[in-house]
């Protein structure tokens, strides 16, 4: 050739390797071979200068060209590779349609959810809300409470005992998993001075189990102690409580019982919340749903708590926490509340 190159071989050595470059690495390596700095079309622009000037024009041209196709076909087989990838890795998949799964969000448990709103409802009452250790001496949980040694609550078959640690001072039957929230009443009179107005809510234990009953729940506790509260301060707090709980007006009412830490003691009642009274399912046609147990502060648990009973008067009251839950979900069982299962706890979303 008149240049002294020979173009077209260049370029067919070229195409060559290009068929031979397998991935992007060799493409590259390839682009600097031709067209780099170094690079062979690169080398042949310098050799322009010894040309005689009247053929510089035509050979410029044909590196050009030169140049620009070995830029296209690089480009070309660079998309030809990335397609081959992509397509070997949906060659891969066996589903196209696959979807990972959603990562399920968790939420808070539906007891959660109750003891957080009724936090909140005693806290805008005005009550400080406590809680205290479920391992609990039978002292703070029987005795001082007023329930003699021969109460049949103290009786194996409902209370959990705890063996107390080897070589501790504590004597057998000293230590319970505490079976009411109302341990905390002696707690709170052993350390605050009146007057008082507390809730305590948390995890209570006793030997039970059945679609009603479970051997772990949780209980709410309410003390105020003042001087010259009546069984009426209890009863408008109960019906303010019951009122700021479910969003509307519903009544409440007092039922004479016993419980030895209260005197008078009284159960007590809210009106349905699901048929205002009329009675349902849920009330079972009585109108009415059972709540707990509450009453005036014993004598001798003030003077137990270092109180003088002459000085002081109080109100108590107890009830379940997870019969609440229910009653807000509408769930039948208690067991379902304790069992962690997914498909139950899934339907409630925060
Ligand atoms: N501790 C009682 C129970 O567990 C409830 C209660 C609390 C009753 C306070 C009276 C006063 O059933």
């Amino acid at each position: 050739m008149s240049d002294g190159h020979d173009l077209e071989a260049m370029l067919a050595r070229f195409r060559e390797e290009l068929g031979r470059a397998g991935d992007d690495k060799a493409l590259y390596e390839l682009q600097v071979r031709f067209l780099g700095k170094k690079g062979e079309v690169t080398g042949l622009s310098r050799s322009l200068g010894a040309l005689p000037p009247a053929d510089r024009k035509a050979f410029g041209e044909r590196i050009n060209r030169l140049k620009q196709t070995v830029e296209a076909e690089l480009a070309a087989r660079a998309d030809a590779l990335a397609e081959q990838a992509r397509a070997a890795e949906l060659a891969n998949i066996e589903d196209l349609t696959f979807q990972r799964p959603r990562a399920s969000l968790g939420s808070l448990h539906p007891i959660t959810r109750t003891r957080r709103e009724l936090e909140r409802v005693f806290a805008g009452l005005g009550f400080d809300v406590l809680d205290g250790p479920h391992v609990e001496s039978a002292q703070y949980n029987f005795d001082d409470l007023n329930i003699g040694p021969d109460h049949p609550a103290r009786d194996m078959a409902d209370t959990f005992f705890v063996e107390p640690p080897a070589g501790s001072k504590i004597g057998p039957g000293e230590l319970v998993l505490r079976t009411h929230t109302s341990p905390v009443q002696v707690r709170t009179m052993l350390t605050r001075t009146p007057p008082i107005r507390i809730v305590a809510m948390g995890t209570v234990f006793r030997r039970d189990d059945d679609a009603t009953h479970s051997p772990m729940f949780h209980q709410i506790e309410g003390l105020c102690i003042d001087r010259n509260v009546s069984m009426a301060d209890l009863r408008l707090t109960l019906y303010r409580f019951v009122g700021a709980f479910f969003g509307r007006e519903l009544q409440v009412r007092l039922r004479p019982s016993f419980f030895p830490f209260v005197e008078p003691g009284a159960e007590f009642d809210m009106q349905c919340p699901f048929c205002g009274g009329k009675g349902c399912s849920t009330c079972k046609g009585s109108g009415w749903i059972e709540l707990g147990g509450s009453g005036m502060v014993h004598p001798k648990v003030f003077s137990a708590c270092g109180l003088d009973p002459e000085l002081w008067t109080g109100w108590a009251f107890g009830f379940g926490i997870d019969r609440m839950a229910m009653l807000q979900h509408g769930i039948d069982d208690l067991r379902l509340m304790f069992e962690g299962d997914v498909r139950f706890l899934e339907q409630f979303p925060c």
